[in-house]
């Protein structure tokens, strides 16, 4: 196992009825500024009941924060929170808001651009406290301190990781996912598995705990996911859905193992340049990050095929060829497609795709920084 130093601060309100318990969380006097999407929150009544929650503060409200969110959109929410004075932000949506919410906390107090925080790896010395009630369980970001942040102007999606971006609390409560789409209840199960495998499809770190830790939630993923899109309203289901998107990018995986997030970085270049979801990139990218990365991940693939799809039988580049459909047969069940094509996109899109890695520097990207321009290439090319 690798040396590691873990500390998650965020607390965890887990249970139907949780928004309740908000009010003890934040300083009493608080002036706060609610962020939210594109409304499901005023359509499923979830925004009210906050605001019921709140009743004793002096609140704000900033709608509108888009999936994959905007430093354009979030600049106006810097804006109005400098002007109000605000002084607790909270999140109240899925892995989009509660990142855009961590951008906002962390450029209220910036002196500069606050773009540099992203562009530039400027210091972030300062963040607003927040929290997050959580409606969509998918990216881990409600008990995590990265976020991802898309500039329309320069099409860049950039992450950036601080631990003054913990959420001091967030609400899990299950029974607020029961109005997801179809569509992001998939893209959160598919965001979830990803998630692990860029933790735990690497290679062997004699890591038995976060090795089996990760199978579990790998396996709670394959039977609840399915389940989930079946019965939208079965609690227990969602509950289990929950709480593994959570502890799939929690830091809890990935400590003291090395980690991958090559699929991640050509993921994000496919949102920028081609507006796919964040899970529907992933579902391209990674079954073909796996056969390119298939030699330097084998011992682990193998445990991943024996493990997870419980195939122990045949010769182990057999097992490894399975393992490996076995992934995009199970993105595919839940009707996430896993090739361009699936999305309109042709041969001819790639050579931006990789032009745009490389403006970003990435030119070197997983657990051996071996996928460079060229493999990126080969893996685009075998997703087509
Ligand atoms: O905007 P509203 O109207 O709220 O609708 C949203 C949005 O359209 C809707 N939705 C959310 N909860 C709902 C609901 N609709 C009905 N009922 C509910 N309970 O779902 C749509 C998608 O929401 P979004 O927040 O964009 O999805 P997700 O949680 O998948 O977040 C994706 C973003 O997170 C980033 C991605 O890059 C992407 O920008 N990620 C953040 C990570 C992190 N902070 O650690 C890691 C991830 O790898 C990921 O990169
Ligand atoms: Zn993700």
């Amino acid at each position: 196992m690798q040396n590691f130093t873990f500390q998650n601060p965020t607390r965890i309100l887990f249970g139907e009825g949780r928004i309740a318990d908000i009010a003890a969380e934040i300083p009493a006097g608080a002036r706060v500024l609610i962020t939210y999407g594109g409304g499901s929150v005023v359509r499923t009544g979830t925004l009210d009941e906050v605001k019921a929650a709140l009743k004793n503060f002096t609140v704000f409200e900033f709608a509108g924060i888009e999936p994959n969110p905007t430093y354009e959109t979030l600049m106006e929410a810097v804006a109005l929170a400098r002007r109000e004075k605000v002084d607790f932000l909270l999140a109240v949506g899925g892995g989009s808001v509660i990142d855009g919410t961590k951008f906002i906390a962390a450029a209220i107090p910036f002196a500069g651009d606050p773009w540099d925080m992203l562009a530039k790896r400027a210091a972030v010395t300062r963040a607003i406290a927040f929290g997050s009630v959580l409606t969509l369980p998918a990216t881990g970001s409600e008990m995590n301190n990265g976020a991802v942040i898309t500039r329309r102007a320069s099409s860049d999606k950039l992450a950036f990781l601080n631990d003054l971006l913990f959420p001091r609390f967030s609400v899990l409560d299950p029974s607020k996912t029961f109005t997801l789409p179809p569509r992001q209840v998939a893209n959160g199960v598919v965001d979830a598995f990803v998630h692990i495998a860029e933790q735990y499809l690497t290679y062997p770190a004699d890591a038995k705990v976060q090795d089996r830790f990760a199978e579990g939630l790998l396996l709670t993923l394959i039977e609840e996911g399915p389940r989930a899109l079946r019965e939208p309203e079965n609690y227990a289901v969602r509950a289990n859905l929950m709480w593994t998107a959570t502890l799939a990018l929690n830091g809890l995986i990935g400590a003291g193992v090395p980690q991958d997030w090559a699929t991640h970085m050509l993921g994000h270049e496919l949102t920028v340049l081609h507006g796919l979801d964040h899970a529907q990139t992933l579902a391209v990218v990674l079954p073909a990050m796996l056969q390119v990365q298939r030699a330097e991940k084998r011992d682990k693939l193998l445990q991943y095929a024996e493990r997870v799809w419980g195939l122990r039988e045949g010769d182990a580049e057999a097992r490894i060829d399975q393992a490996i459909v076995r992934t995009r047969l199970f993105f595919e069940s839940l009707q996430v497609p896993t090739r361009l094509s699936d999305y309109g996109i042709g041969v001819e899109a790639i050579a931006p795709l990789v032009a745009q890695l490389k403006r970003h520097g990435m030119v070197a990207l997983g657990e051996h920084r071996s996928v460079d321009l060229a493999r990126a290439q080969q893996v685009y090319e075998l997703a087509a």
